[in-house]
Formats: structure tokens, C-alpha cells, sequence
């Protein structure tokens, strides 16, 4: 019943937190927490700059997701006090912009278009990073479109960011099936509209809010038998 099978990039198909190690290597001691908080600043940033201006054109504030990083990179090291020179910021960035897919993800997508539906990333990253990093895992191939919200200027969980999808492909929302391990970004999917699934790799509690996720699975390759 679907046609098209959309990812979420970060923490869905490349695995965000493999940063750790040259973290740990660079900061002795502070490798998990500058892990854990640069990815949540990350993410807070995207909604500063979505909620501050969610305008129809985009918002005023928009800063592309690569340089987000960047800037939450740098304040989260002054958060917890630590030096980061420029050597150790272009090895922190290099590492991110090469960030390794997990280990079931080209199989599950080369399974997905083997059975005829189309796969697509949509992704806070802008387009230069997603196609890098999809570049890098050698992906190309296996995904059809790679859909930034650099386009809205907007990034999810804003409704115009979803929107994305239908724009790119000619088919009904029902005909998507989004997924994600961001367990808000699935929530916002779905109020959005479309059926998700949730690949919860370390077995946390669904959102409160919202309606839970029509599907839910432990890693990629569990989203095989939703299609
Ligand atoms: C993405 C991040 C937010 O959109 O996971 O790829």
C-alpha cells in the first residue's frame, strides 16, 4: 500500500552518536555528555529558528543545519568548559560529515526498492551534508531523492517541512510511510499525516503526547514488515 518509504537522516539512518569516540578522544571524560548535549542543542537550535519566525516563505532566521552544528558544537564545549581549537572542531566536524550509517540500512533499502517502492531521505540537514554523508556510506544508489527542508527554509517538526515529500513525489500521504528514531520527529510526522514508524533502538517510552507511531520496531530492518 505504500509507495514511498522516507527516512529521517540523523539518528535514524547515521548513527549521531558514533561521534563519541573521537569526543571521548579529544575531551577525556566528557565524551558522552559532549555527545549527548551537542545533539540536543542541535535540535533546540532548529527550533529556535523554526518557532521564531514560521513564516510561509521560510523563516527570517534560518541558518543552514550544517552551520547549526557547527555553533552548537562550539556551545557546548564552552558549557562545559572545554578548549575547542580550530584543529579539534575540523576533526569533530570532518567525523559528522562522514557519519557512518548503521549497519542494516543499505540492505534495507536496496530490500525496499527491490520491491518496487521508492526511498527518499527528508532531513533537517541541508543538501550538501546529506549528500555527502549519503555519499560517503556509499548510498547513492540506493535512495531516489534526497529531500533537505533547506527548500522551506524550515525545519521540522514544522507542517511545511513535511510538506516537502508530497512535493517531490506525486502521491497521496497515505502512500508514504515516514520513518524515524526521533521519537518527535515521528510524533510530528504523524500529526502531519503520515503513517510512521518508529525504529527505537534503545527501548524508550513513546512521546505523551500526540497519537503513538503505527509502527514501531527495534532497527531498520523491522520496517521490512510494514511494507
Ligand atoms: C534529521 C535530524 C533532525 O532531520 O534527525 O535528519
Amino acid at each position: 500500500m505504500y509507495r514511498v518509504v522516507a527516512f529521517d537522516a540523523y539518528g535514524t539512518l547515521f548513527d549521531v552518536y558514533s561521534i563519541t569516540e573521537l569526543a571521548e578522544e579529544l575531551f577525556p571524560g566528557q565524551g558522552q555528555a559532549l555527545a549527548v548535549m551537542w545533539r540536543d542543542r542541535q535540535v533546540d537550535y532548529t527550533r529556535l529558528v523554526t518557532l521564531s519566525d514560521p513564516s510561509p516563505t521560510g523563516s527570517r532566521h534560518y541558518v543552514s543545519f550544517w552551520d547549526l552544528t557547527v555553533l552548537s558544537l562550539r556551545y557546548v564545549c564552552k558549557r562545559l568548559r572545554l578548549t575547542l581549537d580550530a584543529e579539534a572542531e575540523g576533526r569533530l566536524m570532518g567525523q559528522y560529515a562522514g557519519l557512518k550509517a548503521f549497519d542494516d540500512a543499505a540492505e534495507v533499502l536496496g530490500i525496499l526498492k527491490g520491491r518496487g517502492l521508492a526511498t527518499a531521505i527528508l532531513s533537517n540537514g541541508n543538501a550538501s551534508m546529506l549528500l555527502e554523508v549519503v555519499r560517503s556510506n556509499g548510498l547513492s544508489e540506493a535512495i531516489d531523492r534526497v529531500v533537505s527542508v533547506e527548500a522551506a527554509r524550515l525545519f521540522k517538526t514544522a507542517p511545511q517541512a513535511y510538506e516537502l515529500l508530497l512535493k517531490e513525489f506525486p502521491v497521496k500521504k497515505s502512500e508514504i510511510l515516514f520513518v524515524s528514531s526521533n521519537a518527535w520527529d515521528a510524533l510530528a510526522a504523524k500529526w502531519f499525516g503520515f503513517d510512521v514508524f518508529w525504529v527505537n533502538r534503545a527501548s524508550q517510552p513513546f512521546e505523551e503526547i500526540g497519537q503513538p507511531p503505527d509502527y514501531e520496531g527495534t532497527c531498520l530492518l523491522d520496517v521490512l514488515q510494514a511494507c
